[in-house]
């Protein structure tokens, strides 16, 4: 381990040791993982706790939504945590839907204006900068665990991502110009996800769905959702009570979109 690896998991033990937070029971740094997700799952088959959390310098593994591939180079914020909630499973869209707030808010509180395309990608200037993983292992109809993946290019230097992620993806530091304390950006991170996680464990729905539509930019426009074996084609009007796309088809019928890719079409 060289010196600078070793300083970051003497901050970040030291970070965790401070942090005033009552989700976060427990937590794991290092300096490289194939991937934090993976490393969680097994910790929670083995017994454990919400609220543990793995946090990783570097991922040489990084896994985005449909098996991509997240690119997860020195300066990105990456960790996933582990939650329990005493849930339906199909609850569990909400969840994608808490995070994304969660990480604009935080974007809002270091003064960056941010939106988020559904479910969960959230952007700055229409590129992305942050996305979630959400992998959860049930018990019958209830879930027994969650673990919420988070990336977000907060200091990385965009050179050192592929040509095909530069087109759609930049970094925090990118678009301010200036780096972002890493620290202080997870700690108000976490906070935001508490905040919002409760509201979940509240069943207050709700207030999770307004403020998501307050930062969404994907209602009111033309959407075409890829799946796995289809693409459909409409007009992205609201979304239901349980965070999933409802559509206006061109025939006038209105459906829901539980899960897929979304891109927009230009008029
Ligand atoms: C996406 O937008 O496709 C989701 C990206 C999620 C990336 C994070 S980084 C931390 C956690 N570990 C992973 O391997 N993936 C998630």
């Amino acid at each position: 381990m060289n010196e600078e690896s070793s300083n970051y998991i003497k901050k970040t033990n030291l970070f965790f040791k401070k942090l005033n937070n009552d989700l976060i029971s427990d937590f794991y740094a290092y300096e490289s993982l194939d991937s934090t997700n993976e490393k969680l799952k097994e910790l929670a088959r083995n017994g454990g706790k919400e609220g543990t959390v793995v946090i990783t310098q570097k991922q040489v593994n990084g896994r985005g939504r449909f098996n991509r591939t997240w690119e997860s180079p020195v300066g990105g914020l990456y960790f996933s945590i582990l939650l329990r909630p005493k849930k339906n499973i199909e609850k569990a869209t909400l969840l994608s839907l808490v995070t994304s707030v969660a990480i604009s808010k935080t974007l809002g509180d270091i003064g960056t204006k941010s939106t988020i395309k559904w479910p969960n990608d959230v952007k700055i200037n229409g590129k992305k900068v942050a996305g979630i993983l959400i992998e959860s292992e049930s018990l019958g109809k209830n879930l027994n665990f969650i673990t919420l993946g988070i990336g977000i290019n907060l200091n990385t230097d965009i050179c050192k991502f592929s040509k095909d992620i530069l087109k759609i993806s930049t970094s925090v530091s990118s678009e301010l110009k200036t780096n972002v304390d890493y620290f202080h950006f997870f700690e108000l991170l976490l906070n935001n996800i508490k905040t919002y996680y409760e509201y979940f464990l509240k069943n207050d729905f709700n207030k999770i769905i307004a403020d998501w539509k307050e930062l969404n930019e994907t209602i009111g426009k033309k959407v075409i959702i890829e799946n796995k074996n289809e693409k459909i084609q409409g007009f992205a009007v609201d979304i239901s009570p349980d965070g999933f796309l409802q559509l206006m088809l061109k025939n006038g019928d209105k459906i829901t979109i539980t899960s897929g890719d979304c891109f927009y079409i230009k008029n």
